[in-house]
C-alpha cells in the first residue's frame, strides 16, 4: 500500500519535473538493471546475511557484494562508510565470532521477502529475518526495510536501513529473559551479562596500545556507571552500543577497541542531537540523495 503511494508520489514528481516545476534527480551514470536482476542482487545480499554465510563474508574482509566506497545508514545505530567497515557491521556483527551464552544480537537463520520494488539501480525491500536467540529458546521475527542502490557491477553502493518495531522486539526479549532472572530484576541480569561479555573481549583483544581499561574491575565499574540504552541509542554512550561493537573487535582491534572503551571512539558516544542528525544529508550518490525528496 505504502509502496504504491510512494510510487505515485515519484510519478507525480517526475511529471512536475517534466513541466519544469520541480527538480527531480536525474539518474545519469547509473545502470538500469532488469527487475529480476535487481531482485537477485537483493536476495544475494540477504542470503549472505544468513548464518553461517555471514561468517564467510566476514572472513573475506572486503565483501564483493559491497562497493569500495559503500555508504550505509542504519536508523538505530549510525552511518558506515567503506567496504571493510561495512563487511564487519553487516556480516561480522551477526556472525558473533566472539560467542556468548546470552546475546542481544540474534543469529539470522532465514528470511522472507515481504515487499519489493526495483527500478534502475534502486531497490526498496522489506524482509522478515528469523533471528535465533539460543539462550532464550526464542526465534524472533525482525523486520527490516531498506533502500538500496547498486553500482554498475551490481554491488551495493548505498543502503538506508530501518528496523521496524525493534523497541517492541527488545521489550519482548527482556520479557523472555525474565525466565533467566527468576525473581530478580531482568534489567540488572542483562546488564551484568553484557558487562561481563564486553570486559572479557576488552581484556582479551584490547591490549598494549589498544588497552581501554586498567583492569576488569575498572571495566565493570565504568560500564555499571553508564546506561543500558534505549533501542535507538545503539550508536550512543550505552552498554548496548558497546555490545554491538564488541562483536567486531576480533576483526580489527585497532579500529574497534576504542568503541568499547570509555570514550566510545566516536561510535558509542553522546555526540549527536536528534534534530541535527535527522536533517543532516548523508548519501551523495544519485537515487538516494536527500534532495531528491525536496520538491519546490
Ligand atoms: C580491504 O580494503 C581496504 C580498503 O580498500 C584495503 O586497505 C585492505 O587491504 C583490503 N583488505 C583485504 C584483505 O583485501
Ligand atoms: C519468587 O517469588 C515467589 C512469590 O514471592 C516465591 O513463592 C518464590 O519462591 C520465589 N522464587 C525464588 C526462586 O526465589
Ligand atoms: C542539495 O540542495 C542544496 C540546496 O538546494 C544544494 O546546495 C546541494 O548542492 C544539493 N546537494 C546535492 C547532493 O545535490
Amino acid at each position: 500500500m505504502f509502496l504504491v503511494i510512494w510510487f505515485l508520489a515519484i510519478t507525480a514528481a517526475a511529471a512536475a519535473a517534466a513541466a519544469g516545476a520541480a527538480a527531480f534527480p536525474q539518474h545519469h551514470h547509473t545502470t538500469k538493471f532488469p527487475v529480476h536482476e535487481l531482485y537477485k542482487m537483493t536476495t544475494d545480499f540477504w542470503d549472505a546475511f544468513m548464518y553461517p554465510n555471514n561468517c564467510l563474508q566476514a572472513k573475506s574482509i572486503n565483501s564483493t557484494l559491497l562497493a569500495e566506497d559503500v555508504q550505509g545508514r542504519i536508523d538505530i545505530t549510525r552511518t558506515f562508510v567503506g567496504q571493510e567497515l561495512n563487511t564487519e557491521y553487516l556480516f561480522g556483527l551477526f556472525c558473533n565470532a566472539v560467542g556468548s551464552e546470552f546475546s542481544i544480537v540474534g543469529i539470522p537463520t532465514s528470511y522472507t521477502v515481504e515487499e519489493f520494488v526495483g527500478s534502475g539501480n534502486l531497490v526498496s525491500v522489506t524482509v522478515t529475518v528469523s533471528m535465533n536467540y539460543p539462550a532464550l529458546a526464542w526465534i524472533s521475527p525482525v523486520q527490516i526495510t531498506t533502500f538500496i542502490t547498486f553500482d554498475q557491477r551490481g554491488r551495493i553502493s548505498q543502503y538506508d536501513a530501518v528496523f521496524k518495531w525493534l523497541d517492541w522486539q527488545f521489550a519482548t526479549l527482556l520479557q523472555k529473559a525474565q525466565a533467566l532472572a527468576g525473581n530478580s530484576s531482568v534489567v540488572e541480569l542483562v546488564e551484568n551479562l553484557l558487562i561481563q561479555e564486553i570486559c572479557s573481549v576488552a581484556s582479551q583483544y584490547c591490549i598494549g596500545d589498544l588497552q581501554q581499561y586498567s583492569s576488569t574491575s575498572d571495566c565493570s565499574t565504568f560500564l555499571s556507571s553508564i546506561r543500558l540504552g534505549e533501542v535507538w541509542e545503539l550508536g550512543m554512550n550505552t552498554l548496548t552500543c558497546r555490545v554491538v561493537h564488541r562483536n567486531m573487535v576480533p576483526y580489527r582491534p585497532d579500529v574497534h577497541c576504542a568503541h568499547i572503551g570509555k570514550s566510545g571512539g566516536g561510535y558509542c558516544t553522546d555526540d549527536r542531537l536528534y534534530d541535527k542528525y535527522v536533517s543532516q544529508p548523508f548519501f551523495t550518490m544519485s537515487s538516494l540523495i536527500r534532495n531528491s525528496s525536496h520538491h519546490g
